[in-house]
């Protein structure tokens, strides 16, 4: 628990700082999970910074994301394509090459196989060395909605209403929120060596204390992370406040 989201931000750039340099120092490419949404903002922000003025180089990191919504194009306003380049790939210097992204222009028809390269593709890249995490108020981790199993794999899902509904103002309505995303799955989350759950503010106080506190379920699949050998939820004093 850290005072601020600020300061816990602060505090996962500099894990990730010495995991890309200690891997680049060992002539190996450092795998890193990310997230999308509000919640990591100003982690982005801190590495960009991390680049610019301390010279953290990201030429030796391989990037996996964890989702993005189907059906929509990578130029629309709310991709996470868009996001990602907007918020961090833009400003540092990863290679092109490295950034992989769940593509939500896969037809219907093509996405079971698309999916299960993703797959193929992160187990390549030597598995994922810490995989950064947001949480949804339905105990999502990715897009997996109540009622995915911890060995669900990525994947095509239908986005959980309560979702849709915390969406609708960024997509200027809720009948303009896509209904369907691509996700890793859960399991696809756990095989990573490390993962980092960020959370910030009063609204996910309740969701981050059941999904530390209650029986692992698939009722709440963040509550999986409990079974991990390394697993953190890194949260300010609001997000903590249900915590018993
Ligand atoms: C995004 C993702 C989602 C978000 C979650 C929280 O890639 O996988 O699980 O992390 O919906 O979103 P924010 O951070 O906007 O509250």
């Amino acid at each position: 628990v850290h005072d601020t989201a600020d300061e816990a931000s602060r505090a996962l750039a500099r894990e990730i700082a010495v995991l890309v340099r200690d891997r680049a120092a060992a002539g190996r490419a450092a795998v890193i999970g990310l997230a999308t949404g509000s919640t990591p903002v100003r982690l982005y922000r801190e590495l960009v910074r991390m680049h610019r003025e301390e010279g953290l180089s990201f030429k030796n990191v391989v990037t996996f994301n964890l989702d993005e919504y189907h059906g929509i194009p990578r130029a629309h306003a709310e991709s996470y394509w868009r996001f990602m380049h907007e918020q961090l790939f833009d400003h540092i210097d990863i290679p092109p090459a490295a950034v992989h992204i769940p593509d939500g222009t896969v037809p219907r028809a093509a996405v079971f196989d698309w999916c299960r390269d993703y797959e193929r593709q992160i187990k390549e890249a030597g598995g994922i060395d810490l995989q950064i995490l947001g949480i949804g108020r339905t105990g999502h981790i990715g897009f997996n909605e109540p009622g995915s199993g911890a060995d669900s794999r990525t994947r095509l899902v239908t986005l959980d209403s309560m979702t849709r509904r915390d969406a609708a103002r960024d997509f200027l309505g809720e009948a303009n929120v896509p209904r369907h995303a691509i996700t890793m799955g859960v399991g696809t989350i756990l095989d990573a060596r490390r993962i980092v759950l960020l959370a910030w503010g009063g609204a996910k106080a309740r969701v981050i204390a059941d999904a530390a506190e209650k029986p692992p379920s698939e009722t709440l699949p963040a509550s999986f992370l409990q079974q991990h050998p390394d697993a953190t939820f890194l949260v300010d004093r609001a997000a903590a406040s249900e915590l018993t």
